[in-house]
């Protein structure tokens, strides 16, 4: 067993209180290897804002539980390194699909779990939810359950069309579960191919796709039901046209990927929603980077010069989501 608080990370619980009071939202950025980690650290403590490293099944897979622990700790040193005397890192489980997972996750120093059991029945969603709670919060872990589903592909959570939260659970839900926040659906969802063109409306002085607007009246009555809990949104990337252009000019493939527009989370980001996810953008970056080194310098074999430019190219992102998207600069 291993504590966060050993490991210089802290829980969600001050963090979000702060951001629903200050009209800001955390940023919560899924990492798998080094480099993004360190992208993400030099964003944040440069911006001096408060993060969430967040890991997936697949990455803790990906990247072994044991060498994510280190990582997350040699984060909080990195971040002290940098001048950022008090990290306000959290390390976090995403989308957790059972109870032994968000244990395992508990038991070696994540800070925060996510249990999500939004694919489950109201009932069992409730009672897994609730063994999760009891669990972390033995070790002052804080808990995000999820009510609604995204549309798109939630790990093994597969859904065609969206159900949007129903505000008239959430009271319930919160109250029985015990759970220290709350991820809801308003409309977004994980990936690339936020929308179907047909969804789109398009622009007539430019062509381009326009998604259809978030679900506020949705997040309105969450709201209204739970005054100041905090709410949690996934599947937040706005998937930038300038990589999704620059990878499909350097070979790539993604036709009529289409995120959700930043400005509809600059007006989420002042309201109770209080952590945004973004996971789909840092992929773009990286692969636009990598593209980019490959195809200008074929002969180029050293993966520091490709994952060095995709590194820069995260850092950036990672940067004006924080200052110009969340408003979280300063604030740690
Ligand atoms: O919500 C899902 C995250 O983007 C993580 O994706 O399961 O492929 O690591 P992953
Ligand atoms: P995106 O696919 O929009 O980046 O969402 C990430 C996410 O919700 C991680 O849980
Ligand atoms: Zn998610």
């Amino acid at each position: 067993m291993v504590s966060y608080k050993e490991l210089g990370l802290v829980n969600t619980r001050e963090m979000f209180a702060k951001a629903i009071k200050g009209g800001y939202a955390i940023p919560a950025f899924n990492f798998n290897n080094m480099e993004q980690l360190q992208a993400i650290i030099k964003a944040a403590a440069e911006t001096k804002s408060p993060v969430i490293l967040q890991v997936s099944k697949g990455a803790r897979n990906y990247a072994n539980q044991t060498l994510l622990r280190y990582m997350a700790q040699g984060a909080v040193e990195y971040a002290k390194e940098l001048g950022w005397e008090k990290p306000q890192i959290v390390l976090h489980l995403d989308h957790g699909d059972s109870f032994e997972l968000c244990k395992s996750c508990v038991d070696f120093g994540f800070s925060s779990v996510m249990i999500d059991a939004s694919s489950l029945p109201y009932e069992e969603n409730i009672a897994l939810t609730k063994k999760v709670v009891e669990y972390a919060h033995k070790y002052d872990v804080t808990v995000e359950a999820e009510l609604g589903v995204l549309a798109g592909v939630e790990d093994e959570v597969s859904s065609a069309v969206s159900h949007y939260t129903k505000p008239e659970e959430v009271v319930d839900f919160a109250t029985r579960s015990g759970c220290d926040s709350l991820a809801i659906s308003i409309g977004t969802s994980h990936g690339a191919y936020k929308f179907t063109p047909e969804q789109c409306t398009r622009d007539p002085k430019t062509g381009k796709l326009v998604p259809p607007p978030l679900a506020f009246d949705v997040l309105d009555a969450v709201m209204e039901q739970l005054p100041g809990f905090p709410i949690v949104l996934h599947g937040s990337s706005s998937v930038p046209q300038e990589y999704v252009d620059m990878i499909n000019s350097l070979g790539g493939k993604l036709p009529d990927a289409i995120g959700i527009p930043e400005e509809q989370l600059r007006k989420a980001a002042k309201s109770a929603v209080c952590k945004i996810n973004i996971d789909s953008d840092s992929r773009l970056a990286f692969t636009a980077a990598v593209r980019k080194v490959l195809t200008e310098k074929p002969g180029e074999f050293d993966p520091r010069k490709y994952c060095g430019l995709a590194r820069d190219f995260m850092e950036d992102l990672y940067k004006h989501k924080i200052i110009d998207v969340l408003g979280s600069d300063g604030k740690a």
